[in-house]
C-alpha cells in the first residue's frame, strides 16, 4: 500500500511510502520531555497565581515575580503602583503584568516550535508525519496573531524594568541568599528579553548600511550573540523564575529563614 500527501503549493510531494516514518530513533523523546516541563510549569505557575497568599516578604521586601506589579487591595507593602484592583479569587494581582507575559511566551519564535511539536504534534519531528490532515500554518486564525511578537516585546521590556526596580527596592534593606536569587533572575530574565528574534530585528533590521549606525550595529552585534541561546535562556528563565518564587513562597510561609549576609 502506498501513501501520499499534499503540500500546502497542492503538489504531490511526498515519496510513495508506506510507514508513517523511517525514524528509527527515539524522536517521540524531545517533545515529550518539551510536554512534560511546559505543562508542569504551566500548572505551578496557575497555582501561584490564584494562591492570593505567600508572595511578599515584608522584612525584606522580597516581592515573586508572579505578583508583580501588585495590584490588588491583599498587596499591602508589595503595592508600589497603587491598588486600582479589587480582591477577587479570579483576578491575580499582577493582572495588568501577566497577560502580556503570557503573550511574549506564547508567541515567542523557540516556544512556538516546543509547543507546535510537543503539544500539536505539527508535526512532532523532522522526518515524521503531521498529526493533522491539513496544515495552514500562521496564516489564519487564531494563528495569525503570532505575528504580535514583536509588540509583546515591548509590554516584556516595561515589565522587566519593573522586575529590576523590585529588586533594586529589595536591595535597599541589606544583602540576603533572596537579593542574590532576585537578581540572578532578573539578569537572565533581561538575557532573555534581549535575545529575543524581535529585539535582534529592532536593533539591527531594516539597515543598508551598518557603518552609518555604529551604536545600533554594536547593539545588535551583543543581541545576535544572546540570540544563539535564545531557546537555553528560555528554558533557564522558567527555571529562574519558578525557584524565585518558591524560596519567596517558603520565606513567607515561614517554612525557613532567609540566609542574611548583611543586614
Ligand atoms: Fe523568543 Fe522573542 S523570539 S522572546
Amino acid at each position: 500500500m502506498t501513501t501520499t500527501a499534499t503540500t500546502p503549493g497542492g503538489s504531490r510531494a511526498r515519496a510513495a511510502i508506506a510507514a508513517k516514518t523511517l525514524r528509527t530513533d527515539r524522536w517521540w523523546l524531545a517533545p515529550l520531555v518539551t510536554f512534560v516541563g511546559l505543562a508542569a510549569w504551566v500548572t505551578y505557575a496557575t497555582v501561584r497565581v490564584f494562591m492570593h497568599q505567600w508572595f511578599f516578604v515584608d522584612d525584606y521586601h522580597y516581592l515573586t515575580p508572579f505578583y508583580s506589579p501588585c495590584l490588588t487591595d491583599v498587596c499591602g507593602d508589595a503595592a508600589m503602583f497603587g491598588t486600582p484592583l479589587p480582591k477577587f479569587f479570579l483576578i491575580p494581582e499582577a493582572a495588568f503584568s501577566l497577560p502580556f507575559l503570557l503573550l511574549f511566551r506564547l508567541t515567542c519564535y523557540y516556544y512556538r516550535k516546543a509547543y507546535y511539536r510537543s503539544f500539536w504534534l505539527s508535526p512532532p519531528a523532522c522526518a515524521v508525519p503531521d498529526g493533522h490532515k491539513r496544515y495552514s500554518g500562521e496564516t489564519r486564525f487564531p494563528l495569525i496573531f503570532q505575528n504580535a511578537h514583536r509588540y509583546a516585546f515591548y509590554a516584556a521590556v516595561i515589565i522587566s524594568l519593573i522586575n529590576t526596580w523590585d529588586a533594586a527596592v529589595a536591595q535597599a534593606t541589606g544583602l540576603g541568599l533572596g537579593n542574590v536569587i532576585l537578581w540572578v533572575n532578573v539578569i537572565l530574565l533581561w538575557a532573555y528579553t534581549l535575545s529575543c528574534h524581535s529585539c535582534r530585528h529592532i536593533a539591527g533590521g531594516r539597515l543598508k548600511h551598518f557603518s552609518k549606525h555604529p551604536v545600533r550595529y554594536r547593539f545588535w552585534t551583543f543581541v545576535s550573540k544572546l540570540n544563539t541561546r535564545h531557546m537555553q535562556l528560555a528554558w533557564i528563565t522558567l527555571g529562574t523564575l519558578a525557584l524565585t518564587d518558591f524560596y519567596i513562597m517558603g520565606l513567607a510561609a515561614e517554612w525557613y529563614s532567609d540566609l542574611r549576609f548583611i543586614n
